[in-house]
């Protein structure tokens, strides 16, 4: 299960386009949802994204984990330096569970980010991270063309992959566009 490329190097060149500078709109549209009941969150893939210490202002126990140690380094650095905490690990996902099943998952272009072969086992991993009843919060990377990443997540597949006998899938709740013109379509999917 290795990632499909050298996301440190992505970092050290500054080739990060999808990075937005600012908190997803999908997250601002969500956060009434995320502040009304604030418990543990994890962030897989989390990257740089501000949403980590955004989750961590509105109250919730933060875990992100990530494989690339320039985003680990700048998430902790992030988060102490507003006095807030939070876990942010270090290592490729496939190779670490939280020591209890968590309340919510954020999945921002983190599905995208893995080789199309690997969305089987990442649907068992956030399954089993996320306790029953709990809510992943996924934001489905829609793009046209082959290859990636980003690797297009088309819905009907997605409701597929994440499929009714573990998930119950709400309605669409926000379509956001990226700046470089791609855009993700965010559904909140509670674990059966
Ligand atoms: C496209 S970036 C998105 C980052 C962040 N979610 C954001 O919205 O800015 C994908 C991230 O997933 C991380 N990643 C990719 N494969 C991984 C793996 N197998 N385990 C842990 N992290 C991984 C990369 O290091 C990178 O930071």
């Amino acid at each position: 299960m290795e990632p499909v490329l050298d996301w440190e190097q992505r970092y050290r060149d500054a080739t990060t386009a999808w990075e937005r500078g600012e908190l997803n709109p999908a997250f601002q549209a969500l956060r009434p949802t995320f502040s009304e009941n604030p418990g543990t969150v994890i962030i897989p893939g989390c990257g740089r994204a501000p949403e980590v210490l955004a989750f961590a202002q509105l109250g919730w126990h933060v875990i992100g984990i990530d494989v690339a140690e320039t985003a680990v380094m700048y998430q902790r650095e992030c988060l102490a330096s507003t006095g807030l905490t939070g876990d942010i690990e270090q290592g490729n996902l496939f190779d670490w569970h939280p020591s209890t099943p968590v309340d919510l998952i954020y999945e921002q272009t983190c599905l995208c980010a893995l080789d199309p072969q690997q969305w089987l086992p990442y649907e068992r991993v956030l399954r089993e991270w996320l306790r029953s009843g709990g809510t992943l919060a996924a934001l489905f990377m829609q793009k046209e063309g082959e290859g990636g990443p980003p690797f297009h997540c088309d819905i009907e597949s997605m409701q597929g992959l994440f499929a009714s006998t573990h998930w119950d899938w709400g309605e669409q709740a926000f379509r956001a566009v990226h700046p470089v013109g791609v855009c993700e379509l965010t559904y909140l999917l509670t674990r059966r």
